[in-house]
């Protein structure tokens, strides 16, 4: 309750401080979920921002890559992880991911309602209505047919103006942890901040009275160990894996944070910078923010050129070539984590206590949390390339000694080694190693896509006819 108060304070005093002059009082203004509202006002906003359906390709990250099936086992993103695409598709993804199931009633888990909370304007709206007590109480399927506007205005401007917002309360919060509060930031802050209410690090608290409120973890700072720190003195662990038992951390996609790390974010160049560029308007009339967010190149002179001297091709090459590094790096620390996956799940097996394998496990847990802190922050080789290595070369340290005591372990056991490790080569036989039956989990999706989703739809149609 008290949180909620300082929430809606800094909120209010976010839009008094704002340097924009627009009429009405703003702060008693509900929420305005849907876009379409905006499609003549600010039509070259609304219609650039709508191009984001453009960027359609849903890549398969598992089947490209099975080794993560066997890094997640035992949590959701072993079933399905897509790479992120156009923010049009936030609501569409988040209901066809295998991650939220397929829940028949509006009890039915597996996810609880935080996972709506960076996908739609209508998230603002509900917290607005129900407090953040409300909102973050029970599961996904129980605002199925609340949440069901795209990123979209309202998640980063006050209601009918261009004026930025964080319209999140526990984004607004963790940005006070980190010194500048988003009433009191430059209006070059404020442009990254609206991404960093939902391109950042978070997780879902678990303590006597708030259970699965959002939470950024940076009461300690945004660096890979800082966060490990904070993470490891709560005892906090996403889950736990289905092979090793480590209890690990599942990083989300720390991109703020990375990018706060690099040369852009040390010398302010904003998010918007590169996403968000201002460009000339189709009548030749003035300029506007493109709100086509997606890969900067494809505006080359107006994001980087608008700085740089160098050709569009050297850039691209370079960035590849950072994308090149980080992967290789990538791969390795991979290859081992599986490999010390398999071995701990060896050792449980013949027989090793407790006591053997705490250290073990939490090596296990902090390579793979640092691993994942840099291949999650999407971007990372162009935001940061020089941390993203450095992580992972941290990431190789520490599965590194988990392997070490592992194979100790293993020996004083009786244990041959090298193990056997299960053919892993496809997703499917991955999936099929962790005994997952993904025919039956498919299927019950594909009821839910065909049965659940149209009625939150119809429900949500007939709720806004009643909007002005
Ligand atoms: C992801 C965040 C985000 C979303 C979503 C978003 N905007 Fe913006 N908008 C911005 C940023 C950042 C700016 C530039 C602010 C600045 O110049 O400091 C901006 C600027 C604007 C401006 C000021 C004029 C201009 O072009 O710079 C208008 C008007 C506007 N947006 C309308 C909209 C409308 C309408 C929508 C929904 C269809 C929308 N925005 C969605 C972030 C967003
Ligand atoms: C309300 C939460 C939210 C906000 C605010 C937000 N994003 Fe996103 N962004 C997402 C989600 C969710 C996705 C993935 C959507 C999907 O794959 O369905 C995404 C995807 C993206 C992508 C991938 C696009 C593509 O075509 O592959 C980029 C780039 C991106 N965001 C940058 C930004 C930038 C820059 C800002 C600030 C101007 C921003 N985002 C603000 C939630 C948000
Ligand atoms: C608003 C200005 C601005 C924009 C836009 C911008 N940069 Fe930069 N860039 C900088 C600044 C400032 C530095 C710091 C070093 C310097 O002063 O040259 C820098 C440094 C760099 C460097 C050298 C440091 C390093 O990473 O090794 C590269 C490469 C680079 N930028 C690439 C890009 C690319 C690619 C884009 C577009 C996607 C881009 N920049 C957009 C301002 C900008
Ligand atoms: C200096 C320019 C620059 C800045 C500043 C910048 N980005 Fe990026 N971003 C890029 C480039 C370049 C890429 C990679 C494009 C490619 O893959 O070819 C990228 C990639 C991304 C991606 C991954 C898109 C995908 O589909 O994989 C996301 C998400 C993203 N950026 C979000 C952000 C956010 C959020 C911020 C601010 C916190 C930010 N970026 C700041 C240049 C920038």
């Amino acid at each position: 309750m008290v949180m909620k108060m300082n929430a809606k304070k800094a909120a209010i005093s976010a839009i008094l401080a704002s340097s924009f002059i627009v009429s009405g009082a703003f702060a008693s203004d509900k929420t305005e979920p849907r876009n379409e509202v905006y499609k003549d006002r600010y039509s070259a906003q609304f219609e650039s921002w709508h191009a984001t359906d453009e960027s359609t390709e849903n890549t398969d990250l598992l089947k490209e890559d099975p080794r993560l099936v066997i890094l997640w086992a035992g949590y959701g993103f072993a079933k399905d992880y897509n790479a992120p695409r156009g923010h049009m598709y936030a609501i569409t993804d988040i209901r066809n991911t295998l991650r939220t199931g397929a829940p028949k009633s509006d009890t039915d888990g597996p996810m609880p309602m935080a996972c709506w909370s960076c996908k739609s304007p209508d998230v603002p709206r509900v917290i607005e209505e129900q407090g953040e007590d409300g909102y973050f109480s029970g599961k996904w399927a129980k605002s199925g047919a609340e949440i069901v506007n795209v990123i979209g205005c309202s998640d980063c401007h006050v209601k009918g103006s261009p004026r930025l917002r964080v319209s999140r309360p526990f984004a607004l919060r963790a940005m006070e942890t980190l010194g500048t509060p988003f009433d009191k930031a430059s209006r070059k802050d404020k442009q990254s901040m609206v991404c960093g209410q939902c391109h950042v690090e978070y997780y879902f608290e678990k303590t006597k009275d708030k259970k699965g409120f959002v939470r950024f973890p940076w009461d300690m700072g945004t660096t890979a160990d800082q966060m490990e720190v904070y993470y490891d003195n709560l005892e906090f662990s996403d889950w736990t894996n289905a092979l090793s038992k480590a209890p690990m951390l599942k990083a989300q996609h720390p991109g703020y944070e990375t990018w706060k790390l690099g040369v852009h974010g040390k010398n302010n160049v904003s998010c918007t910078d590169c996403h968000m560029p201002r460009v000339a308007k189709a009548n030749g009339k003035g300029k506007f923010t493109d709100h086509k967010v997606g890969n900067p190149f494809d505006r080359f002179k107006e994001t980087c050129g608008t700085c740089h001297t160098q050709s569009k091709e050297f850039m691209v090459n370079l960035t590849n070539e950072r994308k090149q590094k980080v992967a290789d790096l990538n791969d390795r620390v991979e290859n081992q984590l599986v490999k010390a996956h398999f071995e701990a799940k060896a050792a449980w097996d013949a027989g090793a206590s407790k006591e053997e394998m705490k250290a073990i496990l939490t090596d296990i847990r902090h390579s793979q949390w640092r691993w994942d802190y840099a291949t999650a922050s999407h971007g990372v080789a162009a935001h940061a390339p020089e941390e993203a290595l450095r992580v992972l070369g941290t990431a190789v340290d520490k599965v590194g000694q988990a392997r070490i005591k592992l194979a100790r372990l293993l020996t004083a056991k009786g244990v041959k080694q090298p193990i056997s490790y299960p053919d892993i080569s496809t997703k499917a036989k991955a999936q099929a190693a962790l005994g997952m039956d993904m025919k039956k989990l498919n299927a019950e999706k594909e009821h839910f896509k065909k049965t659940v989703v149209p009625k939150w739809e119809a429900e949500a149609k007939k709720r806004e006819a009643t909007y002005k």
